[in-house]
């Protein structure tokens, strides 16, 4: 039976965080399918359309990784593809908080399990909300993004 995991997020845009966090994912499971979705909470930068566009790009390299998008639930997501767990990386306590919830609430709903991944001590304070406000002032976000990525960053500030 092929173990297939999902990678949830808003990924706008997805950093190089998420990408260690989702080729370390691609190690662990038969298939991953990195989903998009909408953090009601936060605001955008790049359109649903746009941010699924940069992922396929980014997750090019992998070959047992996917991308699509998705309305409404989580849980219902991972049911309809049949993706076994939902994985998250942690960069420390604050991701921790805000996380455990939203696990003990998705296992609630459909016994859907989380796996969460520490993330690399280098990408501790990497975030997409960050890299938008540093790119914003003119910033150097080369570090944190692909190439392609923080183009298309800087390009919204041109
Ligand atoms: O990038 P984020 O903010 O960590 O992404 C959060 C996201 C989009 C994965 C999360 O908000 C989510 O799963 N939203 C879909 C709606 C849902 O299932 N909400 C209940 C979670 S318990």
């Amino acid at each position: 039976m092929t173990r297939r995991a999902v990678c949830p997020g808003s990924f706008d845009p997805v950093t190089n965080g998420h990408l260690d966090i989702i080729e370390r994912a691609a190690g662990l499971f038969d298939e991953v399918v990195v989903a998009t979705g909408t953090n009601v909470s936060k605001s955008r930068m790049f359109a649903p359309e746009e941010r699924l566009e940069i992922l396929r790009q980014a997750v090019a390299p992998f070959p047992n990784v996917s991308v699509a998008g998705f309305e409404g639930l989580i849980v219902d997501f991972c049911r309809e593809i049949g993706a076994v767990a939902i994985v998250k990386g942690l960069r420390g306590a604050t991701d921790y908080e805000y996380e455990l919830p939203m696990a003990q609430m998705n296992a609630h709903l459909t016994g859907v399990e989380t796996v969460f991944l520490p993330g690399a001590v280098a990408n501790a304070f990497v975030s997409s909300s960050l890299i938008k406000e540093v790119a914003a002032f003119g910033g150097d976000i080369s570090a944190f993004v692909p190439d392609f990525v923080a183009e298309r960053i800087r390009a919204r500030f041109d």
